[in-house]
């Protein structure tokens, strides 16, 4: 007896009506779409991070430089909003691809471990998981304290120098200030490595190296943030 072989045409799978799902949405729907999207936002982040202690640092040297250099980063609003934008979107991305990738990871295990181990990166993931929450709460706290100045003692618009100093003589937000820089240490060390990861970037022979380059950004980059809050209590600035 003759087979009969139907052939269906692309349009009868998905008629006029229904969208086809296009290659971008395939790839956000994937768990490696999803595990890029958080590599390069949190290469965002960190870029910014970068520049943000670098310029805080400023404080060191003086008011008159970091006021100076905080009124340069406002002269052009075109490029603090399009700056301001990338960031927001950068973070809001991270955050929902950083949910949805738990709850994947989390179906994909229906039957809980019968021992728990916290090892490798079960422990790098837990730690994510708290230091996350962690930090996005402290930008929240944050953008009140230092940019808008709602929840600040004595906020004085563009003077920089002076809301940095007299925020952080209230001993337990420099004491939150500095917590959280620690919760920022731990994310970042474990994100550096899971970046590499999920860019490709991963090869035997320059593991160590990327390992090492990744600790030595993050540990700079938090002392450079903690030395202000810490050189602030001290007294060696005022
Ligand atoms: C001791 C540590 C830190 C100090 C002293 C500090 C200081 C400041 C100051 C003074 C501003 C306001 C600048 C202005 O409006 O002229 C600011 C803005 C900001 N900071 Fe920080 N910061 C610290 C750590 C961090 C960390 C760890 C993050 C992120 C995890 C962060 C993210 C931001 C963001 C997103 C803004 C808003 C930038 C904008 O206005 O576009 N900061 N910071």
């Amino acid at each position: 007896m003759k087979k009969v072989v139907m052939r269906q045409s692309s349009e009868e799978f998905f008629p006029r009506t229904v969208q086809r799902p296009t290659s971008l949405i395939a790839f956000w729907d994937s768990t490696v779409g999803k595990k890029i999207v958080m590599a390069v936002t949190g290469a965002i982040g960190v870029g910014y991070l970068i520049g943000h202690v670098a310029g805080n640092l400023l404080v060191f040297r003086g008011p008159a430089k970091i006021d100076a250099y905080a009124a340069f980063l406002k002269s052009n609003p075109g490029l603090l909003w399009t700056a301001r934008a990338i960031l927001l979107l950068a973070v809001i991305l991270h955050i929902i691809a950083a949910f949805q990738l738990a709850r994947m990871s989390q179906k994909s295990r229906p039957v809980a471990y019968k021992r728990w181990r916290a090892v490798g990166s079960d422990f790098a993931s837990r730690t994510m998981r708290w230091t996350g929450p962690i930090i996005g709460i402290f930008i929240v706290y944050h953008l009140l304290h230092f940019t808008t100045g709602t929840i600040h003692p004595d906020f004085r618009e563009g003077q920089v120098y002076h809301n940095v100093i007299t925020g952080f003589r209230v001993w337990y937000i420099s004491a939150f200030y500095i917590v959280t820089m620690l919760a920022l240490l731990a994310h970042l060390y474990h994100g550096a490595w899971s970046m590499f990861q999920s860019l490709g970037l991963n090869h035997p022979k320059y593991n160590r190296l990327v390992r090492a380059l990744a600790t030595i950004v993050t540990v700079v980059v938090v002392i450079g943030f903690i030395s202000i809050p810490v050189a602030v209590l001290l007294g060696w600035i005022a």
